[in-house]
């Protein structure tokens, strides 16, 4: 089946860009790219640079047909499906920080923000924005970004990229339950194994971070870590870094 696909020159973000779409009835699977955003949106408040030209940056409308307390698992599916189509445009072998932080080697190529429509009088969830940005370069990137934030390397096609992604994507999240391509997150993870901090309600520098063992992925993409203290949790979502 083919879906609606707009490509915009300049936008404040594309997720506010399929918002508005949503809002006049576009339907599931509807894509949105631009080539630039003024005002592209992190998560946790944070701001994703996107200079003209020098990433993809695009929107998914999901009008999700599965029990939207899986919103978790959607964003756990769209890792991997930007990671396959990374593998198979660029031959190259990135890997996930959960929750959903792409990484190429050690630094951050793609982030991830799923952003939630909810109807006003019943309060309950209709709409999914699913957005990514992929950085395909670092030319225009501030010095001090670039201790942290890399970009693809190598010559590919940005448009078959986006395409690939969106290949991926779909038939991921049709068949979210069978939960298959967990396996996929679980090979790729770069967390797993690894001494890390977790910041409970905000990030690094804004909370305090607790020392913990990152021990695996739940069903649910959840990261079940053992605390420094020998406590166990399971973590639906949240932010953690890496113990160097
Ligand atoms: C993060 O790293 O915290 C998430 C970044 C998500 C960036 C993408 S770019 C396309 C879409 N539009 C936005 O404003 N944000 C997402």
């Amino acid at each position: 089946k083919s879906l609606p696909i707009y490509v915009y020159k300049t936008v404040d973000s594309t997720n506010n860009a399929a918002k508005k779409l949503a809002v006049e009835g576009a339907e599931h699977g509807t894509a949105v790219f631009a080539f630039h955003q003024s005002h592209g949106r992190g998560r946790l408040g944070r701001s994703f640079l996107s200079p003209a030209n020098t990433g993809i940056y695009m929107s998914v409308l999901l009008k999700p047909s599965f029990d939207i307390r899986r919103s978790v698992l959607v964003t756990t599916a769209a890792s991997v499906a930007v990671v396959r189509a990374i593998e198979k445009v660029c031959g190259l072998r990135p890997e996930i920080k959960w929750v959903n932080d792409i990484y190429l080697y050690g630094k951050k190529i793609c982030g991830i923000l799923t952003e939630a429509i909810t109807d006003f009088e019943s309060g309950q969830i209709q709409n999914l924005i699913l957005g990514i940005g992929i950085n395909c370069s670092t030319n225009e990137f501030p010095k001090d970004l670039l201790e942290i934030a890399g970009a693809l390397e190598g010559s590919f096609s940005k448009n078959e990229l986006a395409a690939e992604v969106l290949n991926q994507l779909l038939p991921l999240i049709e068949h979210l339950e069978d939960r298959t391509f967990l396996e996929d997150y679980r090979g790729h993870s770069l967390v797993i194994g690894k001494d890390i901090q977790v910041y409970k309600g905000g990030y690094a520098g804004t909370v305090p971070g607790r020392g913990a063992s990152a021990l695996g992925i739940d069903e649910n993409g959840g990261l079940i870590v053992q605390y420094d203290s020998g406590e166990r949790e399971t973590l639906a979502t949240g932010e953690i870094s890496i113990r160097l």
